[in-house]
């Protein structure tokens, strides 16, 4: 029977570039919805770029131009980069729509009208020389546990403590630097206290993972607070109706995108968008989301859309995070790379696709992507077994045969191939891999049928049969057969694979095959073209050039003029005394503020606090590598007894410590985390 089914992935912020992280859970959506078209389902893959908050909003507010500009340019990067990704949505939308101001304000207003929105006048901290109230993530201090400097306002990443911004310990603006100062406001908050039996009674239905309903359980056990849906002017996102100057936080329209893009799609394409959400829907809606957002998804928004009479998800699949070699994606090591700079290195999606597919599973698991094992398993698995398939034996049929594959297979053989290739079981078994998103599984097996075909190919030997007088038919017979096989396999990995499926097809002249089993399909007596190699080898030179690229580092700097002291020369091999050195003062400092220079080239300012009373202000060679805004809050380490100096731009208390050559640079030193500011480096 058919489903109609419809699918989202979670919006990307629309204040940054999509990177292989976000990949893991667009090609993982992906996967599964091409999986179900190929059943035969009505299926809908709708998403959309999040285009509200402080975050878009400053950062559009420091490139100069307008919220409306930036997203827009940032909805052209991101589409772009999903379609070279292989990422089919049937439409790619905005949380700024108009669709999504209309259902944001209607949800809203129902919410009300069933009394789950109530306000409070609550205290918050306040920038007083960028004039705005500071969103938890833009006020920075020590934490009030372990006491570690420079944590976020909601969470200390020392202890893992979570805490409200005002428990911070010597709070400080990341914006301006400016000490907050505390300020009241009224606020709306969803009632999500009130929510509890409800959201418990779906918790129990099947919704979710189990470790999903675990994390929920633990969430119960805390008690769940009412939600606070609303911010202060200036906002960039929707203003809350009968309340001037009050704005939908960005997680309040950020679900309901959902629904905005597929309500875009329903004008586009004439589906109905009430069969699909209001609240008795007998059709079925997947969310998948990361980890990190499960929140979101499983309390506030079945509870929303509950409270405002819609229907609930059906399920929500949540993936674990990607880490590169083993570690979290890092700048400084060439890990964290953008879809885009990925394409410009390796070109190829599908390689990532395929290993991405290799690896995934239906938890909550992180997933790692090894580079070095990256290039060996889409070497032997993707080209060396299951395009190898092909590569070896379409010769054959294309020049000995005119192209046409034999009118029998090998008796055995056929009889192998329906019994193990092509039986009901396995593609049930491979399709339930793909419907559970187990598809490291489906990997598995494929290309453990790869691999028998493979040895049978070694076995026979066509290139033998080839100069074999009187073994024109069994060569025939063989090379068919394994053609045969090809055209299978593909079949089971096209959802993986769309487009290397695609170009197989064509070669194969098979037309586009849906994945379900058909105990006649077997190509006999069928023409095939000319085959044409369908996947190179993945160059590892390329993955070490995109990391290298991916280095944050840029050209070597010069020593600043204004340093340009004549210095003793030092061999390189000249020895210090023990004495000499300890007579240098070196400390771990904390960047507090970090601000171009007018009119200097190379230079950043820096005010340094090694917890003493009057912070110290360096000047720093760095400025071809290092945006001032990304260094506050840094830890670094600095000469604290060199004697001042007067440059041009004012007076330089220190020296920070940065690494650089000819191949790169500079590197500011930071210190491991839970060092402390004035700490003596040693
Ligand atoms: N805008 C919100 C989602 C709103 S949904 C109504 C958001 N955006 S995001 O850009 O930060 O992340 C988008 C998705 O990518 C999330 O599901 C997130 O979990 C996922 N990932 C982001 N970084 C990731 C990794 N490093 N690894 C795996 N998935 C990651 O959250
Ligand atoms: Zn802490």
């Amino acid at each position: 029977m058919s489903r109609k089914i419809l699918v989202t992935s979670a919006l990307p912020y629309a204040n940054g570039s999509i990177h292989l992280g976000h990949l893991v859970e667009y090609i993982q959506t992906d996967i599964w919805v091409r999986f179900q078209k190929m059943q035969g389902h009505e299926c809908h893959y709708v998403c959309a770029d999040d285009t509200h908050g402080t975050p878009i909003m400053l950062r559009a507010e420091k490139e100069g131009i307008t919220p409306e500009a930036l997203i827009e340019n940032v909805h052209k990067e991101h589409n772009a980069d999903f379609a070279d990704f292989l990422v089919e949505f049937d439409n790619y939308h905005s949380t700024h729509s108009v669709e999504n101001r209309e259902l944001a304000i209607s949800i809203y207003k129902a919410l009300k009208a069933n009394g789950k929105i109530t306000s409070k006048t609550i205290e918050q901290y306040f920038d007083p020389v960028k004039n705005m109230f500071l969103p938890d993530r833009f006020i920075k201090g020590e934490c009030p546990k372990c006491h570690a400097k420079d944590q976020y306002g909601d969470s200390c990443e020392v202890c893992g403590a979570t805490y409200n911004p005002t428990e911070l310990i010597n709070p400080y603006s990341a914006v301006s630097g400016a000490a907050p100062v505390r300020k009241e406001t009224e606020h709306y908050f969803f009632k999500l206290s009130e929510c509890e039996g409800f959201l418990k009674e779906w918790t129990r239905s099947g919704t979710l993972q189990n470790e999903a309903a675990n994390k929920m359980g633990e969430w119960f056990g805390n008690g769940l607070n009412d939600w606070d849906i609303s911010r202060d002017a200036p906002y960039f996102g929707f203003e809350i109706p009968d309340a001037p100057g009050k704005y939908f936080y960005v997680w309040l329209d950020a679900p309901i995108g959902y629904m905005a893009s597929f309500k875009n799609l329903c004008a586009k394409s004439g589906l109905d968008f009430d069969e699909y959400w209001k609240k008795d829907s007998t059709t079925e809606l997947y969310h998948f989301i990361g980890k990190d957002i499960l929140y979101f998804h499983a309390l506030f928004w079945p509870a929303t859309l509950e409270y405002s009479g819609y229907r609930k998800p059906t399920q929500i699949f949540a993936h674990g995070f990607l880490t590169v070699n083993g570690e979290k994606m890092s700048k400084s090591r060439g890990t964290f790379i953008t879809a885009r700079s990925y394409l410009d290195h390796v070109q190829n999606p599908e390689y990532l696709r395929y290993y991405y597919a290799a690896k995934l599973n239906g938890s909550m698991e992180d997933i790692d992507l090894n580079l070095e094992d990256f290039v060996a398993r889409v070497n032997s698995d993707l080209v060396g077994k299951y395009i190898n398939i092909a590569s070896r034996c379409a010769g054959f049929i294309n020049n000995r045969f005119d192209g046409r594959l034999s009118k029998e297979l090998p008796i055995q053989w056929a009889q192998q191939l329906k019994h193990e290739f092509m039986s009901p079981e396995t593609w049930q078994k491979i399709g339930l891999f793909y419907v559970d998103r187990d598809y490291s599984k489906a990997i598995r097996e494929i290309m453990r049928l790869a691999d028998i075909a493979n040895q049978y190919i070694a076995e026979e030997e066509p290139w033998k049969l080839a100069k074999l007088p009187g073994s024109e038919e069994r060569l025939h017979q063989v090379c068919s057969l394994a053609i045969n096989i090809f055209w299978l396999l593909t079949i089971y990995i096209k959802p993986v694979l769309p487009k290397l499926a695609e170009q197989a097809q064509e070669f194969l002249q098979t037309g586009d095959n849906q994945m379900v089993w058909d105990q006649n399909s077997v190509l006999t007596n069928h023409q095939i073209r000319q085959y044409e190699p369908l996947v190179t080898r993945l160059d590892p030179k390329a993955i070490e050039a995109m990391v290298e690229a991916n280095k944050e580092s840029l050209q070597p700097v010069q020593p600043a003029p204004q340093t340009k002291q004549p210095e003793p020369a030092m061999e390189e091999n000249t020895y210090i005394s023990i004495d000499d050195f300890t007579k240098v003062d070196l400390r771990v400092a904390r960047i507090v503020e970090a601000n171009h220079v007018e009119g200097a080239e190379k230079l950043l300012q820096l005010t340094l606090d090694i917890g003493e009373e009057k912070p110290r202000n360096v000047f720093a060679g760095i400025k071809s590598a290092y945006d001032p805004a990304t260094l506050v809050g840094r830890l670094t380490v600095m000469v604290a007894n060199l004697a001042p100096r007067k440059m041009k731009f004012g007076m330089s208390e220190g020296m920070v410590l940065a690494a650089s050559d000819e191949r790169g640079g500079p590197f500011i030193l930071s210190p491991d985390s839970g060092a402390q500011p004035g700490m003596r480096v040693k």
